[in-house]
């Protein structure tokens, strides 16, 4: 079995914080209701930076911080939903801000909130083919520019961000397990065409809540079942952060609430992006020692879900 090592992890947040306050200036809402249904208190929006440059400047901290030569690098694979433009992808953009060689395999990926997750399981089967190199694997997500500001129960929930990793094969404990369910009435999100306006995000936020708990519960019980590891073996969970309450609701059904990192409160849901910045959140605060236990899980539009279990 052939695990994944982060040699590094990276997050940009862009400078422009809007709190709850500032939210109940643009829509009928206010911080006490955001904060208890979601623990929301804060989210940055990306008013001066696109989608590619959020990636463009986690990718370049994650690659300098980890070390690795560029020339060793095999591939860059952005997760995003939310990018400006289709083509060229984000990561062929960033392989050009960042001046990364031709050899270097440069693609996007969408699989919505769950996309850095899916991220790692494309990116090791890239690794094992060529087991020498390296990958530089992004989440960046400019919710901005989809979000429906006269829509109260969805515009409060997201924020803008991109976190990165630059990562490499080796021994460590590695188990995954992905699904998906197609299925456009729970979240739909519309580009603009040519004769068509865009349809910004949409959710049920209700029946995305059950989809969350329930399919979070399976995915870490799967992996505990795979790997033969019980949750009191591992040292963090680390969900995509979409709703503290969803959160708690699996932490208590799992009796491991300290297991469950949370920092939804200072970004807001920033769908791809939010395991790598909590990643890197965690790593700043001295939470991640080599060797720890992860579980990290996403799910979202699609629907789609997806979880790890790795050693830092
Ligand atoms: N401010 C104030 N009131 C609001 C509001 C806001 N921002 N948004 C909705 N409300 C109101 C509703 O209009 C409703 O009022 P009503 O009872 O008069 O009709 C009331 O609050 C309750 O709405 P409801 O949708 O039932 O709230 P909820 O407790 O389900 O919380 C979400 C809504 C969106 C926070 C919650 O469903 C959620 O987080 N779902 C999961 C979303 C998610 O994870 N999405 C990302 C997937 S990757």
């Amino acid at each position: 079995m052939k695990g994944i090592k982060f040699y590094s992890i990276s997050s940009y947040i862009p400078d422009k914080v809007v709190t709850n306050d500032d939210m109940s200036r643009i829509v009928d809402t206010n911080d006490e209701w955001i904060r208890t249904r979601t623990g929301i208190e804060r989210r940055h929006f990306a008013s001066d930076c696109t989608n590619v440059s959020m990636a463009v400047r986690a990718a370049e901290k994650a690659l300098s911080q980890s070390g690795i030569d560029p020339e060793k690098l095999c591939c860059v694979v952005v997760a995003s939903f939310t990018s400006e433009i289709h083509s060229p992808s984000v990561a062929c953009l960033v392989q050009r801000e960042l001046g990364l060689p031709d050899h270097v395999m440069a693609f996007d990926i969408n699989a919505a909130c769950s996309g850095f997750i899916y991220g790692l399981g494309i990116v090791r089967g890239l690794l094992m083919q060529n087991e020498d190199c390296y990958a530089l694997l992004v989440g960046s997500e400019k919710l901005s520019n989809f979000t429906n500001f006269e829509d109260r129960s969805t515009c409060v929930l997201f924020g803008d961000g991109a976190g990165a990793a630059v990562l490499g094969l080796d021994e460590r404990a590695f188990y995954s397990e992905y699904g998906a369910h197609g299925d456009d009435s729970l979240i739909y999100c519309g580009v603009g065409l040519k004769d068509t306006p865009m349809e910004p995000l949409r959710m049920n936020g209700g029946e995305v809540f059950k989809f969350a708990v329930e399919h979070i519960e399976y995915v870490i019980n799967k992996l505990l079942e795979k790997s033969g590891l019980t949750i009191d073996d591992i040292d963090h969970v680390v969900c995509h952060q979409a709703n503290k309450r969803i959160i708690s609701n699996i932490a208590r059904k799992m009796k491991s609430a300290e297991k469950f990192f949370v920092d939804i409160e200072e970004f807001g849901n920033t769908s791809s992006a939010s395991i790598p910045i909590a990643l890197d959140d965690m790593n700043r605060r001295g939470m991640l020692k080599r060797g720890d236990k992860i579980i990290c899980v996403g799910f979202g539009g699609g629907l789609t879900w997806g979880g790890v279990l790795t050693e830092w």
